[in-house]
């Protein structure tokens, strides 16, 4: 497909899904499984539960479920979408892509599909590639999703991170709008500081340390993160990110009904809107049912909002997050 007509698109979300899947683990699960307890983490963390996937579950399959959600709300089918990003850290195996897996899954055409790793922030960068596309001219309708089945790589006697995460799968529709169309992406910040990526590792299973009984013996193919620096980075880049998306657009806190943070810590999203002079009421919190499903998050913090009725047509919202490595980035909408 050609470049017919660049820079005279937006882009505008035709269609949004999501999907948990069924089984749950509760804080009272991992009170028997680890030295915690249910206070401690609702205090600390805001969460309740978290859905852990099924064995042989993989990201494919959560993100074909909120995919299906999305093609129906957008009104179109698997071979109307031009291309495929699934953003996930936590692909169904090293390749062939997930991204792949899933067009043969949702029988698409031979469309260019493939992953994008940069962890939690990962479905806002994914957002902000598809909008590019769209903007060129050069594809009409672009599937993103955030999906993560996080379960196998967390050390279940970690109690610093087992408590945290959970799977989930969320999908986007992005399609083009004549420039002239109101509800559209209006613009995305995103940032690396690589500097910073020893705060939240999964070492192994890469090129560098391949999977061996060592890597069994020192658990290294687990994620190990320093959670108080990630929690102070977190605040600071969310914060960041949140003030140049505003500054670009001209755009005042009040004026956005929603802001949609990555899910990390509900002290987190707290921090963000005191710093950001944001009401509290006015964050997007899912993760006391969720945990922190990585890529995910925003997605389906987005769509369980949209299906309570908070979220509606027309509204300015400002998607932030931040990941591993450390990534972050906003984008702002008019939804
Ligand atoms: O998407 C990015 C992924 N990572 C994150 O978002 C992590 C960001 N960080 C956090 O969310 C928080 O730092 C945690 C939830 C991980 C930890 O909360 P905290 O308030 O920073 O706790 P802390 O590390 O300062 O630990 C306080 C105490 C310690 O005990 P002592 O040294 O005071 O005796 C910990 O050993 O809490 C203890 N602790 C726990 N106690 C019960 C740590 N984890 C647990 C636990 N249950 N699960």
């Amino acid at each position: 497909m050609g470049h017919d007509g660049a820079g005279e698109f937006r882009s505008k979300i035709s269609g949004i899904g999501s999907y948990l899947p069924e089984k749950i683990l509760t804080n009272f699960d991992l009170e028997k499984m680890v030295d915690t307890n249910n206070d401690w983490i609702i205090e600390r963390t805001g969460i309740k539960h978290r859905h852990i996937a099924k064995d042989g579950e993989g990201v494919s399959d959560l993100g074909y479920h909120a995919a299906q959600k999305a093609l129906k709300m957008a009104n179109l089918t698997a071979q109307d979408i031009d291309m495929i990003i699934v953003c996930t850290v936590s692909g169904d195996q090293v390749m062939p892509s997930t991204a792949c897996v899933l067009q043969s899954k949702l029988g698409c055409r031979n469309i260019f599909s493939f992953d994008l790793s940069a962890a939690c922030s990962g479905f806002v960068y994914g957002l902000s590639v598809a909008d590019q596309f769209i903007r060129t001219g050069m594809y009409k309708h672009v599937l993103v999703v955030g999906g993560e089945v996080l379960h196998p790589f967390v050390n279940y006697e970690d109690r610093e991170t087992c408590i945290l995460f959970g799977d989930a799968a969320g999908a986007w529709i992005v399609s083009r709008a004549e420039k002239e169309y109101p509800n559209v992406i209006m613009s995305s910040h995103l940032h690396a500081d690589g500097n910073l990526g020893d705060l939240f590792v999964l070492p192994a299973g890469g090129s560098k340390i391949p999977f061996s009984a060592e890597v069994l013996a020192n658990k290294t193919q687990y994620v190990k993160m320093k959670g108080r620096e990630i929690f102070k980075n977190a605040v600071r880049t969310m914060t960041d990110c949140c003030h140049e998306a505003l500054n670009a657009n001209g755009v005042k806190p009040h004026e956005v009904d929603w802001l949609v943070p990555h899910q990390a810590n509900l002290r987190i999203l707290e921090s963000v809107a005191s710093h950001f002079e944001f009401p509290t009421e006015k964050v997007v919190v899912s993760l006391h049912e969720t945990g922190n499903t990585s890529a995910a998050s925003i997605p389906v913090a987005f769509d369980m909002a949209f299906q309570e009725g908070k979220i509606k047509r027309g509204q300015l919202i400002l998607l932030a997050a931040f990941g591993a490595g450390l990534t972050s980035g906003s984008l702002l909408l008019r939804f």
